[in-house]
């Protein structure tokens, strides 16, 4: 019943401050986007009516966050707000050790100089932009194990982030355990349309690494919408809180990278867990270097006090319904206009399948950054390209990577838009995908050399 399923995920909040949004006409768009090079991310943020770009850094902080803001203690060594926010994740993650850092790819980035050495392999399940880079720099190559459902957007397997074991395995075996700097495990997938990975996966994955000598690091960034997936999906985890989902998923690991960004409803922030003496002395040594003290990695007091209550608060029920709730509403509106998106719906994201939407472009005449140029067109709707712009050029051969998923994101953030913004989001989806067939796809003209899809430029064909 349609009414009952909507009581189940009404906000859990109400609303105290607002931001007016700014209105564009069509024309303006159209001239907004050229100017941008038909790329969201070159859009500035005034152009733009319903920001869908990102989960990351765009969350609504709440009362009890700001009000931490006021306690921030701002000591250049040992603040107040550090220890704090050591307890939580402490508490709330299982770890020993805490490095904070500025945001997720600070984390990525000490991790990767510490544990990998040239010439060594770093399986995961499906890559990350940031986190295969770090691990590329450090002389390392990405090696994908994930199952092979995750590259299909129609499969509706319940835990499309799983790893295949067969997959470690023969990886283990081509190239020997002691090549293997460390398996990298994202939960939620983000590549993968935000899929979850089974605690039971998890748990296989930790053993086979175990016995191997592989140490297993955990991308932690949304680990809390997939404790949410385990609660609701796997049948023994029915009955226990997410906080002990979480607490059991990440003793699996020896260690996390995390981008408060997302999962802990704040603007800023990140850090390196860790249950490793030795690790923890070197991590902690060079967090000095890149990003500041050990007690505060690049952040303010402030910043890591709403961190520390955003732990609070984002582990509870009330709001993982609310949040996931939100997504699935899209994309159940989408899937009865008979829309195609990535099965089954994600925790952060609607992924539309862009080469269902414009089968007649190959993948060179980069469909989903053209589906996202053509949205932003029809409403000032902000997405974002995860296809064959994202995936990048291999760093052997300098060819382009053809992922199988040539998608564009409509990522939620937390706490901030409504429904009423949602139903006009699903409009707009639906105008575009009615003029699919008029549309002739774009041209790179200006390709920077690391994470292009940042900066590149292109042109209409
Ligand atoms: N890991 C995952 C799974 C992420 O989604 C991100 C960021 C990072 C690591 C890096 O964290 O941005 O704090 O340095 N994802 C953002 C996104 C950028 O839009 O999906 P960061």
């Amino acid at each position: 019943m349609p009414t009952l399923q909507r009581r189940s995920w009404a906000e859990p909040f109400k609303i105290k401050t607002v931001e007016p949004l700014k209105m564009t006409t069509r024309r303006e768009r159209e001239q907004f986007i050229r100017e941008a090079g038909y790329n969201t991310f070159l859009l500035k943020s005034r152009e733009v009516y319903i920001d869908l770009l990102t989960d990351s850094g765009t969350n609504a902080m709440s009362d009890y966050q700001w009000a931490g803001m006021m306690v921030g203690d701002e000591a250049y060594a040992g603040s107040e707000n550090y220890y704090h926010l050591e307890q939580k994740v402490q508490e709330y993650y299982g770890y020993k050790y805490l490095v904070p850092t500025h945001q997720g790819r600070g984390a990525e980035n000490i991790i990767s100089k510490i544990l990998i050495k040239p010439g060594m392999y770093v399986p995961g399940n499906m890559y990350f932009t940031t986190t295969r880079l770090h691990q590329e720099l450090a002389g390392g190559t990405f090696v994908d194990v994930i199952v092979d459902e995750a590259h299909d957007s129609q499969n509706e397997h319940p835990f499309k982030g799983n790893v295949d074991l067969q997959k470690f395995e023969d990886l283990i075996k081509r190239v020997g355990a002691n090549k293997i700097a460390y398996i990298t495990i994202g939960a939620t997938v983000n590549m993968a349309g935000g899929q979850p990975i089974s605690m039971q996966n998890l748990r296989a994955v930790h053993s086979l690494a175990k016995k191997n000598g592989i140490k297993v690091v955990f991308d932690a960034t949304r680990a809390m919408e997939n404790a949410y997936f385990i609660k609701r999906r796997e049948k023994e985890y029915e009955h226990k809180s997410v906080k002990e989902i979480l607490h059991e998923m990440c003793s699996y690991s020896d260690a996390a990278t995390m981008s408060g960004k997302k999962d802990l409803l704040v603007n800023i922030g990140g850090f390196l867990a860790l249950n490793d003496s030795d690790i923890f002395e070197e991590a902690r040594n060079m967090v000095v270097i890149y990003e500041g003290l050990h007690t505060y990695g690049g952040l303010a007091g402030r910043d890591m006090e709403a961190m520390a209550r955003g732990i609070e608060e984002a582990c509870q029920l009330d709001h993982l319904q609310a949040r996931i709730g939100q997504v699935e509403y899209v994309g159940n509106r989408l899937i009865e206009l008979g829309i195609p998106i990535v099965r089954p719906i994600g925790g952060h994201a609607i992924f539309l399948d862009a080469k269902k939407f414009y089968p007649q472009l190959d993948q060179l005449k980069f469909p989903a950054q053209t589906l996202a140029a053509e949205l932003y067109v029809d409403s000032g709707i902000r997405a974002m390209e995860r296809g064959i712009v994202s995936a990048g050029r291999n760093k052997e051969t300098g060819d382009h990577y053809f992922p199988k998923l040539e998608l564009v994101r409509l990522t939620f953030p937390r706490r901030v838009y409504t429904q009423a913004h949602c139903d006009v989001t699903v409009e707009s989806v639906y105008e575009v995908w009615n003029n699919r067939s008029t549309v002739n796809g774009l041209t790179m003209v200006y390709e920077p050399k690391y994470l292009r899809f940042f900066q590149a430029r292109f042109e209409k064909l």
